[in-house]
């Protein structure tokens, strides 16, 4: 059984500087952002959402813990957000690292915060995924998520 601790600083440090280089990476793959500044452009937005790190308000950053109860075999991390006047979760970010992945691990981390968002009071969880990473949409597709809109783009 999976389960979900709030992120250790010392692991935020290095969870961080992770996540900006492959936000970066997603963005040029999926052309929206050219490659000279992608890493500065993904910092600057890591930077606004998490003024204060782990301990910013509305911001629940968590390491998931392995079927050996010690392994941190991946991140995930969701927000409190308002659209429209409604306030909803929005889950930013969500990696199990390589030699975890197709064990489930993701999907019991998402059931795992299903049940902390509903205890915050909240009916729903939102989420964005780039048009190329077809596994996460998999992924999604089976935990019941539907698609609200799309973005599309063609390269000139
Ligand atoms: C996408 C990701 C989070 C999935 O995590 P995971 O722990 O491997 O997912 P699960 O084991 O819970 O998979 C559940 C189901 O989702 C689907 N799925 C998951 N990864 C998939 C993949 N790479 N290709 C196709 N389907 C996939 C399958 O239906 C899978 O069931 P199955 O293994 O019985 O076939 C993981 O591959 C990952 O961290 N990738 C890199 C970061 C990333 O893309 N994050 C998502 C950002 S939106």
């Amino acid at each position: 059984m999976t389960t979900l601790l709030p992120m250790r600083t010392a692991v935020y440090e290095s969870y961080l500087e992770h996540s900006i280089l492959s936000y970066a990476k997603e963005n040029i793959q999926s052309g929206r952002w050219r490659e000279e500044n992608a890493i500065e452009q993904s910092r600057i937005e890591f930077h606004k959402l998490l003024p204060q790190g782990v301990d910013t308000p509305d911001q629940y950053l968590f390491e998931i813990i392995g079927k050996d109860n010690q392994s941190t075999v991946g991140f995930i991390w969701f927000a409190v957000v308002s659209d429209k006047g409604v306030r909803l979760a929005f889950v930013y970010d969500l990696e199990i690292k390589a030699p975890y992945q197709r064990q489930g691990y993701a999907t019991q981390a998402f059931k795992a915060i299903e049940t902390l968002v509903s205890d915050l009071g909240l009916s729903s969880i939102g989420l964005h995924v780039f048009g190329h990473n077809t596994g996460a949409q998999a992924l999604y597709r089976q935990l019941g998520y539907e698609v609200t809109g799309m973005n599309m783009l063609k390269k000139l």
